[in-house]
């Protein structure tokens, strides 16, 4: 699928699509269409019953006294309502429409209709992104080569009034999109193909795009203190990793950078809490805060963001065995302090509290967010559709939620509070890993907190019920979502570039 801008005419054959207003007010072009093909537009509104509501199709094929296949007419609704997020809706609905039909040609005009303040260029520019997102597939893995029915677009004219301007919008959410097919391909890898080693030679891959990377291996991370971090993959065959990236796109290269730390259990069985059968194969996914700091990195690095970043994951696999941790361990962490382990299903906390201590140390970070599927809790809270942020900075906290809101992809702050931490105190250690079934999404944050020095501003984002979708989405098929991927690329722009 590929994408032009244009500011000649409309063409007059392929896929036409043009929008109408709430109650079915047609646009400047599908008034053009109505005309040409004497009436046939008005005629179809009529006989479908459509009303322009925000995302409604309505799609009339071979119109008379008109050279194209199909003339499409997508519903904006209520024009003042609008946000550049429907009008990205809006692109994905259409090409599920459209992509199973295989057009060669589809030319698309918003006819000037300027969005929630940006002009009718911009939110071309959204549109088109909105036509990409939909249309990644997971398919690595099918041998079948059903090309044929493969949804595809051949091509997509889109009909601006200022090319450059749309262009450049374009490039940008290009980019962005590419980091959430990362995110989307990593969380889909299943565990044998996708283990630390093989997680950390993809981050190698975005060297090209100008990423610093550095992998740390066991015998670096035993040499550094890394305790917590290493006993969760002590189980494993597989070797733990740490994957550092970093991309200097500030004016100053010295400015102290943003942090993005993440999470990254190519498969938690639980380890000897082993957890039940039923539903442990969703936990391939529990390296997806790193598969977001990945595709964050990528989208970051891909459109030039003017920001020091810096991204780290911890990388390991949570499995039961001879040699792996025991309920009862006592570990001491990178930073010195002690954790007894009382279930090593708790395990992506002791992760990042090692990667959390490391970072702030070796790269005095102006602020910090950590991205983990870390506790079933939180889907029992929030379900799918927000995730959990704790946070010690309300200005931050703010922050992420605004752009939550702009990209929709939203979240909802939880508290952080002494009376919570005082549930992790051990009798035995400086703490220990769980703080019992209450609250079980905020002890896990407060474990992490402990591990955040001199008020770093600070904010976790806990994933576990968005990285993955159990339905399909305007602009997502249903699995892997690369939630986090675009709320991370606007958190940078709007506080952090300079
Ligand atoms: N990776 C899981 C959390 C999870 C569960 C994410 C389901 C997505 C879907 C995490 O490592 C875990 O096992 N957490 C435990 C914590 C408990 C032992 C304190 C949980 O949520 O049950
Ligand atoms: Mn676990
Ligand atoms: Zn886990």
């Amino acid at each position: 699928m590929d994408f032009t801008f244009s500011s000649s005419a409309l063409p007059t054959s392929g896929t036409l699509v043009a929008t109408a207003k709430a109650d079915a007010v047609l646009s400047k072009s599908a008034q053009v269409f109505d005309k040409l093909t004497n009436g046939a537009v008005a005629k179809a509104v009529e006989a479908e019953g459509f009303t322009g509501k925000k995302g409604e199709v309505l799609e009339i094929l071979a119109p008379a006294g008109m050279d194209a296949h199909r003339l499409v007419l997508v519903g904006v609704g209520k024009v003042e309502e609008l946000l550049l997020t429907d009008i990205e809706n809006m692109g994905g609905a259409l090409y599920k429409r459209l992509s199973p039909k295989h057009p060669e040609a589809v030319a698309v005009t918003l006819d000037g209709l300027a969005v929630a303040g940006q002009s009718a260029d911009v939110a071309t520019a959204h549109l088109a992104a909105g036509m990409i997102l939909r249309s990644y597939r997971f398919d690595t893995y099918k041998t079948k080569k059903d090309d044929d029915r493969k949804p595809s677009i051949g091509s997509v004219a889109l009909h601006v009034s200022d090319i450059k301007e749309a262009e450049a919008a374009f490039l940008r959410l290009q980019a962005v999109a590419e980091g959430v097919f990362l995110t989307r391909q990593l969380v889909s890898e299943p565990p044998n193909k996708l283990y630390p080693e093989t997680f950390a030679d993809e981050a190698r891959k975005l060297e090209e795009l100008g990423v610093k990377v550095t992998v740390l291996g066991e015998k670096k991370l035993k040499e550094l203190g890394m305790g917590a971090l290493l006993a969760v993959g002590m189980g494993s065959e597989r070797e733990s990793k740490v994957a550092i990236m970093e991309w200097q796109g500030a004016k100053d290269r010295k400015e102290a950078p943003v942090a993005l730390v993440g999470k990254g259990v190519t498969f938690d069985t639980g380890g000897i809490s082993l957890k039940p059968a039923a539903g442990m194969e969703d936990m391939k996914f529990d390296m997806g805060g790193a598969g977001v700091v990945f595709g964050a990195m990528k989208a970051l690095a891909g459109r030039k963001a003017k920001a020091n970043v810096v991204g780290i994951c911890g990388l390991v696999e949570n499995m039961p065995a001879g040699n792996a941790q025991r309920p009862s361990d006592i570990v001491t962490s990178y930073s010195g302090k002690t954790v007894e382990v009382l279930n090593t299903d708790a395990e992506g906390r002791l992760v990042l509290a090692d990667i959390l201590s490391y970072v702030q140390e070796k790269h005095k970070p102006r602020a910090i967010v950590d991205l983990a599927t870390l506790t079933g809790a939180m889907i029992i809270a929030l379900g799918h559709d927000y995730a959990g942020i704790f946070s010690n900075s309300d200005e931050l906290s703010e922050g992420l939620t605004q752009a939550g809101k702009t990209v929709d992809e939203k979240v909802w702050r939880l508290p952080l509070d002494d009376c919570y931490d005082s549930l992790l105190n051990s009798e035995a250690a400086d703490m220990k890993n769980i703080g019992g079934r209450p609250a079980g999404s905020i002890t896990a944050a407060q474990f992490l907190q402990r591990f955040i020095e001199n008020d770093t501003p600070w904010v976790h984002i806990d994933i576990a019920g968005t990285a993955w979708a159990g339905k399909e989405s305007a602009t997502a098929a249903k699995g892997a979502t690369g939630y986090g991927v675009r709320l991370l690329d606007q958190l940078v722009a709007d506080r952090y570039e300079s």
